[in-house]
Formats: C-alpha cells, sequence, structure tokens
C-alpha cells in the first residue's frame, strides 16, 4: 500500500524495465532508433526518456468514475517520450514535439506556454502532450509555487507501440510518459498517487470525463501482479493471479474512438450515472437541497444499503430495481423529480453540457444496476484469487465473473458492439473460461481467460475463426497478426531513464 507514496522510480539501464532477451533487444533498437531520430530532428540527443505501459482492464468497467475499484494489469507495450529543454536562449521558446509510432502523425510546433487551451475539436494525437505539458505546471500551481513566463521550451520525441483505439489506453501511455519526462526534466519527482491523480484530471483537457483506472495502472502497476485500484484516495493492492492462467488480448479490429464520440457514448454514460444517483436520492428520501452534491452512484450507496437492510437485504441493487424504472427517462421527467434544471446540475462541465445537447432520452435502471454490480465482482474476483480453493477452481470461478461482467456491459451498459460480440463468442467457443471486452468498449479488444499451456493453440484458432476472413478480404495483414492478438503477463510501471 506504501507503494504509492514512492517516487516514480529512476533507472539507468534498460534491463531494470525490459528484463532480458528478446524483450530487452526489441527494447534496446527502440531507444537506439529514438536517440539516432531525437539528433536528426533536434541537433541534441535527449536529456532522458520517460516510459508509459498501456494496461488490460481484467474486470470493473465503467465503474472508475463512480468511485468504485477497478482490477486491470499493465502491458509489456508502453509509449516512449525523448526530451530536451530547449536552450534559454531559444526564441521564442516552444514545445516541438514528433511522433515516431506511425508515419500518419503529423509533428506539431506550440507556444512555450503550459496555460494554454487545448482544442478539443480538432482530433490531434499532439493534443494529450498538451494535455500532460498543463498538468504538470497545474499541479505545480495547485502545490503553491509560482509559474510566471518566460515559461521553458521542450523538445520531444514520442514513440508508442500500445495499440491505438483498441481499448487498452494508448492515450494515458502518452500522457503519463509525457508528463514524467516534462517534470524528470525540470528536475522534479512526485510520488506515485499524485501523478496518477494529476494525469488522469489533466486528460480531462481531451474532453472525455473518464476516471481515473488507465493513469493509476500505468504509474503504479508492478511486475507478476494485477492491482486492485481503489479510489478517493487512490490505492494500489497487488493480485497475484493463479499461475497456471493466462491472458489473451485480442483486437475486434473495430476502433474505439473514445474521444472523438465522447458525447454520444463515454460521457453520456457519466451523465446517465450522475442523473441516477439524484434520482435515487430523491427517491430515498435525501433532501433536496443537498441532491447537487450528489456526482455519482457510489455517493448513494449507504443509502441504497440502508434501504436494504431495513428490509432483512444486503444488495444495493433492491433499492435500484425499486426505485427506478426500465423505460428510458426523458429530462423533463428527470427535472420534475430533481427539482433542477438539467443545464444547472451540468453547467460546470462543458463535456456534460454537450450530452444533454443531444441525448434524447436516459437509460437510469440499466446503468445503475451494471455499475452496481460490477462493482461487487470487483471484490468478487479478487476474493476468488485469495480462496483457498485450487488453481483450476480459482480459474473457473474468475472466467464465470468476467462472463457475467460482459454481460452487464453489453445488455445492461451497452457498450459493446457486433464485433466485439463475434469476437467474445469465437474466444469461448475456442475454449476461454472467460472472455469480455476491455476498456470503454464500442469497439476495441477482447480479454479472455485462457490456460497458460493452450495459448499457442487458442491464438491458432482466433486466427481460424475471427481474423483469417479479415485477412483474406485485406482488413488486416496476415504479419501484423501478432499485434491483434497476444497473450500477456502483467508489467511494471512507469518509470524515468537517465541512460
Ligand atoms: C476508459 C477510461 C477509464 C474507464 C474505462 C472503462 O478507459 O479512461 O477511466 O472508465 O474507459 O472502464
Amino acid at each position: 500500500m506504501a507503494d504509492v507514496e514512492e517516487h516514480i522510480p529512476v533507472y539507468s539501464s534498460l534491463q531494470e524495465v525490459y528484463g532480458k532477451g528478446e524483450k530487452l533487444s526489441k527494447a534496446q533498437s527502440r531507444y537506439q532508433i529514438l536517440k539516432r531520430k531525437f539528433f536528426e530532428y533536434y541537433g541534441h540527443i535527449p536529456e532522458l526518456y520517460a516510459r508509459a505501459p498501456g494496461r488490460v482492464n481484467l474486470i470493473g468497467e465503467h465503474i472508475d468514475y463512480e468511485g468504485y475499484s477497478v482490477l486491470p494489469m499493465a502491458l509489456l507495450h508502453d509509449t516512449i517520450v525523448a526530451i530536451r529543454k530547449q536552450d534559454p536562449d531559444n526564441n521564442p521558446r516552444t514545445l516541438r514535439v514528433v511522433n515516431i509510432s506511425s508515419h500518419n502523425f503529423p509533428g506539431f510546433v506550440f507556444p512555450a506556454d503550459p496555460f494554454q487551451d487545448v482544442d478539443r475539436s480538432k482530433h490531434i494525437w499532439a493534443n494529450y502532450l498538451l494535455c500532460a505539458y498543463k498538468g504538470v505546471f497545474d499541479h505545480l500551481r495547485a502545490k503553491g509555487v509560482e509559474i510566471k513566463p518566460p515559461y521553458s521550451g521542450y523538445d520531444i520525441l514520442v514513440d508508442g507501440i500500445v495499440p491505438m483505439g483498441a481499448g487498452v489506453s494508448s492515450s494515458s501511455a502518452i500522457v503519463c510518459a509525457s508528463a514524467i519526462a516534462i517534470m524528470a526534466v525540470e528536475g522534479l519527482n512526485f510520488s506515485k498517487r499524485e501523478v496518477a491523480e494529476f494525469t488522469c484530471i489533466c486528460e480531462r483537457h481531451i474532453g472525455t470525463q473518464s476516471g481515473g483506472m488507465d493513469q493509476a495502472i500505468s504509474i503504479m502497476a508492478k511486475k507478476g501482479v494485477a492491482k486492485l485500484i481503489d479510489f478517493n484516495p487512490i490505492r494500489a493492492t497487488d493480485v497475484v493471479l493463479p499461475r497456471k492462467g493466462a491472458f489473451v488480448i485480442a483486437n475486434s479490429l473495430t476502433v474505439s474512438t473514445k474521444a472523438v464520440s465522447a458525447a454520444s457514448e463515454y460521457n453520456y454514460r457519466v451523465v446517465e450515472c450522475r442523473l441516477a444517483a439524484m434520482v435515487l436520492a430523491v427517491k430515498l428520501g435525501m433532501a433536496l437541497e443537498e441532491i447537487q452534491n450528489v456526482n455519482t452512484l457510489s455517493d448513494i450507496e449507504g443509502l441504497c444499503i440502508a434501504y436494504a437492510d431495513a428490509r432483512g437485504e444486503s444488495s444495493p441493487l433492491l433499492a435500484v430495481e425499486a426505485h427506478l424504472h426500465e423505460n428510458p427517462y426523458t429530462a423533463h421527467e428527470i427535472e420534475d423529480i430533481i427539482q433542477v434544471s438539467l443545464s444547472d446540475v451540468f453547467s460546470k462541465s462543458r463535456a456534460c453540457l454537450e450530452v444533454i445537447d443531444s441525448a434524447k432520452s436516459y437509460h437510469l435502471l440499466k446503468r445503475a444496476k451494471h455499475v452496481f454490480s460490477e462493482a461487487q465482482r470487483v471484490y468478487q474476483f479478487r476474493d476468488a484469487v485469495l480462496s483457498s480453493d485450487t488453481d483450476d477452481e480459482k480459474l473457473r470461478r474468475l472466467g464465470e465473473l468476467m462472463n457475467e461482467s460482459h454481460t452487464s456491459c453489453s445488455k445492461l451498459y451497452d457498450c459493446s458492439c457486433p464485433e466485439l460480440e463475434e469476437l467474445v463468442k469465437v474466444c469461448r467457443a475456442n475454449g476461454a473460461m472467460g472472455a469480455r471486452l476491455t476498456g470503454a468498449g464500442w469497439g476495441g479488444c477482447v480479454v479472455s481467460l485462457v490456460e497458460e499451456n493452450s495459448v499457442p493453440c487458442f491464438l491458432e484458432s482466433l486466427k481460424k475463426d475471427f481474423f483469417q476472413s479479415r485477412i483474406d478480404s485485406g482488413g488486416i495483414k496476415e504479419g501484423d497478426l501478432g499485434t491483434y492478438a497476444f497473450a500477456s503477463k502483467p508489467s511494471g510501471g512507469a518509470a524515468i531513464l537517465n541512460l
């Protein structure tokens, strides 16, 4: 638990992060290329590097922003940021950024001003870097440090291998690695808790009202273990997974554009959950003057439990079933119940106002049922891991919980899509003990729990039953299959590298 108070680790060799063998040699070649390209672009070599991994969420989907614990693990796939502070005599000082992850990424030059706005109307990769830049200096300001011009300029080169639009947090990997690189080149370091908190807040400049899972695991991950992440305040507890199991991540090949479709998907769910919490609060007797302070379903869990308790039960779902109706609510009906207009409820959040501008109705019962039941499943998953059952029994139970989680995401939270449904079916038909969408959904990846020794055979079946038709139709190249379906063990978290 003390982990979160440790600072971001600083290493002087790649081995400390990437281990030995093939992983190390692949990393060495990436860092060499980065160094050479940095010199080609900027005429100097970088001062230092920072890296942050992507993640796969094992269970606990769409509940972090409702205040509930989640259970992800980090992938070995990471984003590396090389950085150098510009010469103080440089005029004007700028933020020069280049991304060599893909040939389609243009470079950008921004003014050196950490308080500039992020232009959310343009969906460009460099906005994530700007979020990080702002985040570091907003954090310093919040700590009482005076930040005034002239601001330092930075030259930055990025290389990421976290699959993009795949629900495995490529965006947080770039935000976390960039923030840590900027901190480090300024001679600063903070506790993992602080970095996880401010990177979560600053990534919201993109417009998605995400919870803190992605940043927390990218920062706090530890090799060999998954983490149970709690929020408010952030804590991270090791979860040692049964040895005989392996997680396989497979891409549905439907891009999950979280930031682009925020108002109709991700932020829509954030709004529905808040409204469900407010309506339930009124129904369970909270005074109308207090309703505006209800932000999440976890804020009213106590009221739901008291309701169940009075009836000899314990689940918060009892109050949900009793007080919310199946049919979608109109804005008008909700406003009548809570006695506040929706534009007042969300007056402080531009992103949420965009949702209510276009939303026609709100599914409160389904969303609340998902959140409360998924929150329970996270603890059931942790308890199953800790139980004295045999590995086989544990794996069966974990698989069951993953399947239940998927059904809830698909049927109650409506965040699946036909390709994810097809892939989940293929995974289960080929022996996965559990398979579910991972990350925000609406595309992206499926995570499957399989027996470690059946991984090669499982991957082969996925190729035959899901990917081959996509290869034949020219959608993907056979040689790239390893980036679309792979097994992963829990990897380590973000780090600073002084090489
Ligand atoms: C995205 C968000 C996370 C989390 C997941 C869904 O990855 O960034 O905070 O809400 O979706 O579980």
